[in-house]
């Protein structure tokens, strides 16, 4: 059935009705209008707009519509046709409950019906998607502090750069998701307002109680103007940005995955159960997991743009344009959700190699910023303590071995005018424990830095935990 046929008189031509349905994507927004239609139907009850009796039969109806959609979901095929969800409630309802389901709809329109039942879902996938970034943060936690003294080279250009530890990689990009989880919450204040009563677009002459349909579905307040109410979508680009957001951060996460188990690295091996293989190279054991994480990224941007594109340019207030937010939506949330839900399992099955780590550190010099700091310390200008440290490292080159493996009595031959500033102290500071330990400014990688930055990060991470569960 339409809810909209009074005027006109021929029917709708197929391919019309097939292009402007909705259904095929929206069912998945059954249960959040259901909720909706719920509230809403009590409001109207309690304000004396239709009675309780109707009020009864119109819920009890809706209790037998919900489990008929739950059994065709389980069956995952739609034996109906109809506009979009909101028709089709419509339509399965009267067909239990006859023509007082037409009541549901009064002081209704599907402009604010439609912004709820986004909002109403949303809300619930952040909710969850912020319950699996906790825990994928808390296993980030986990790894860190094992690996507090696990050195490895720090990079910048992917060039060996300075020792660092493998705790403060791994917290490195928990700081990322976990200002992404901050992200998530402060979109969530904006997505928890409620649209319901805003009508079409000029609300309803009906005595209406915004306020309290609000409060009944957990929102913090009914929104403020019902024209910005029914077109606004800004609330799906800030969670498309906060998604893409953690995707681009797990992109980079899955590309150092990708790059530390090829052989010429070697920094971690992954277990059988979160590899594959190839069917022609037997030799090969490959990250897909990692490839897919990074590829996936893609089709974030691409909703994150998608949706933008929907919203340019709209004139106020809704216009069927707005139907377009949907299935990107949908394919940004069950995309984060898979990716959030097999990354931890993946991130478990990754054994790090320390020896080879450790290994990486004597090639590429990553100690001679430690030479020309120390220099500096002797009280030598940087400037010329850099001088100084790679005229040492082009000596090292060309004896073929490290910084630390050459003799005191080198380092005065190689420095004669600075041969008193060298003492013993120097060829310590230039192992890499040493040098690492000595980066202890705050937000540094000395291990008591770090396991600092691990416990700030474990009460954040607690407080976050505390209020997702309330
Ligand atoms: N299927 C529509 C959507 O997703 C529902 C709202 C329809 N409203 C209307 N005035 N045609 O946006």
């Amino acid at each position: 059935m339409k809810l909209w046929g009074g005027r006109f008189q021929d029917r709708t031509a197929d391919a019309v009705e097939r292009f402007n349905s909705s259904l095929g994507f929206d069912f998945e927004l059954y249960p959040y209008d259901i909720k909706g239609s719920q509230v809403h139907v009590q409001m109207l009850a309690r304000q004396q707009i239709i009675s309780e009796e109707e009020k009864e039969r119109i819920l009890a109806g809706l209790e037998v519509v919900k489990k008929r959609l739950e059994a065709v979901r389980k069956e995952g095929r739609l034996p109906w046709q109809a506009e979009d969800i909101h028709t089709l409630i419509e339509d399965l309802l009267t067909e239990e409950i006859g023509s007082v389901a037409g009541k549901m709809h009064t002081a209704r329109s599907r402009n604010d019906q439609v912004a709820l039942d986004i909002r109403l879902y949303l809300r619930d996938q952040i909710d969850k998607i912020q319950a699996k970034l906790i825990e994928l943060l808390e296993l980030f936690c986990e790894l860190a502090a094992e690996h507090l003294e696990t050195l490895i080279p720090g990079y910048t250009h992917l060039q060996p750069a300075q020792p660092v530890t493998l705790a403060h990689h791994l917290l490195a990009h928990a700081q990322r998701l976990c200002r992404d989880l901050e992200r998530l919450k402060n979109c969530r204040q904006r997505v928890n307002i409620c649209p319901l009563g805003a009508g079409a677009l000029a609300t309803t002459p009906f005595n209406i109680d915004r306020q309290w349909a609000a409060e009944k579905l957990g929102f913090d307040r009914p929104s403020a103007n019902s024209l910005d109410t029914v077109g606004a979508r800004d609330f799906l680009l800030e969670f498309q940005h906060c998604s893409l957001s953690i995707m681009l951060h797990l992109s980079s996460l899955a590309e150092e995955i990708i790059i530390w188990n090829s052989p010429e690295y070697n920094f971690i091996e992954l277990d059988d159960a979160v590899a594959t293989g190839s069917s022609i190279m037997p030799q090969k054991k490959n990250p897909d997991i990692a490839e897919l994480i990074r590829a996936k990224t893609g089709r974030l941007a691409g909703s994150y743009q998608q949706l933008a594109m929907v919203i340019k340019g709209l004139p106020l207030a809704y216009n069927k344009d707005l139907q377009e937010d949907k299935e990107s939506l949908f394919d940004s949330v069950n995309t984060l959700k898979q990716v959030l839900e097999v990354l931890p399992v993946f991130l478990r099955g990754v054994k790090f190699n320390r020896q080879k780590m450790k290994e990486a550190l004597s090639r590429g010099y990553l100690n001679a910023t430690e030479l020309a700091d120390y220099l500096s310390s002797q009280g030598l200008p940087f400037r010329k303590s850099h001088q100084l440290a790679g005229k040492a490292v082009n000596y090292a080159l060309s004896k073929n071995k490290g910084l630390e493996e050459m003799s005191l009595a080198e380092f005065k031959e190689l420095f004669p005018e600075e041969s008193e500033k060298l003492t013993p102290e120097l060829m310590e500071c230039l192992l890499p424990l040493k040098a690492v330990s000595s980066r202890d400014a705050p937000g540094g990688p000395a291990p008591c830095r770090a396991a600092e930055q691990l416990e700030n990060l474990r009460e954040k991470l607690n407080r976050h935990r505390k209020e997702t569960e309330n």
